[in-house]
């Protein structure tokens, strides 16, 4: 079993597409040939189109960071898993805690995204995560558990290799607090053992299982020197090239 870093920037809903193209350009010069740690980034929809004509000549994957789950219709202001792949998108964040918090999005409607994005070959990179409340509560992993469980029903064990798993305290988002290594590494295992329990053990051992949630420069190697994390989705410190490939330094480092 070997688990290749991924290190995801999720751009959020920041950059126009002139300014998408002078950070991937960027990206591109710092990394763009290594192809030890996986490099993925996922501008907003609009930046697609230029972001995706830049990655092509590079090993930067592209993603998006949402979709619908149905493949077409009288769906305003969505967009389908087939439109992602016309533009050579890979993966495509589902579920992330902002989409649950301000979107309603559920584990049930999730689990509708995730399902409809492997049928398409895309990558899910599925996020679950506990808010400061269930954490204070002491339910973590009840909610996490529902999140995996819930989030991934009738997921086809033929697709495994398609999903990337993303772990996001909901409280250690863009707040510059981070989960200890210790508090992350705890909740990766037991996540690994869930998917373990659904998938079995062997394809449980293949699943990357990043960590996301103010990972930046000065703590991502310890980080990702714990044994269940497998790299990172970065979103405030995937805005500047520097801290992002410092990130991706540090992965290159840790992996060595
Ligand atoms: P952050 O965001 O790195 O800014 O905390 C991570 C994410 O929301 O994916």
């Amino acid at each position: 079993m070997s688990r290749k870093f991924l290190i995801a920037g999720n751009w959020k809903m920041n950059l126009t597409p002139d300014e998408s193209a002078a950070l991937v350009d960027e990206i591109n010069s710092l990394t763009g040939s290594q192809t030890s740690v996986q490099v993925c980034v996922c501008p907003p929809f609009t930046s697609l189109p230029v972001v995706s004509s830049k990655v092509e000549q590079s090993e930067v994957h592209l993603g998006a960071q949402n979709m619908h789950a149905e493949p077409s219709g009288a769906f305003t202001g969505e967009v389908s898993a087939e439109m992602l792949r016309s533009l050579y998108v890979s993966h495509v964040i589902l579920g992330h805690s902002e989409r649950r918090q301000y979107f309603g999005e559920t584990n049930a409607s999730i689990n509708s995204k995730v399902i409809a994005a492997i049928n398409a070959n895309l990558r899910p990179v599925f996020c679950i995560g506990e808010t400061l409340e269930e954490r204070e509560a002491g339910k973590t992993m009840d909610v996490v558990g529902a999140q995996v469980r819930e989030g991934l029903v009738n997921y086809p064990s033929s697709a495994l290799d398609l999903l990337v798993v993303a772990y996001e305290p909901v409280w250690a988002i863009g707040t510059g607090k981070t989960a200890t290594n210790e508090m992350a590494q705890e909740v990766h295992r037991e996540v690994r053992k869930i998917l373990s329990e659904i998938f079995g053990e062997s394809a449980a051992s293949s699943i990357r299982i990043l960590y996301g949630g103010s990972m930046k420069p000065e703590n991502a190697a310890g980080l990702l020197a714990q044994p269940d994390i497998d790299g990172g989705l970065i979103g405030g410190a995937s805005l500047s090239s520097k801290s992002f490939c410092d990130i991706i330094e540090a992965a290159l480092s840790t992996q060595a």
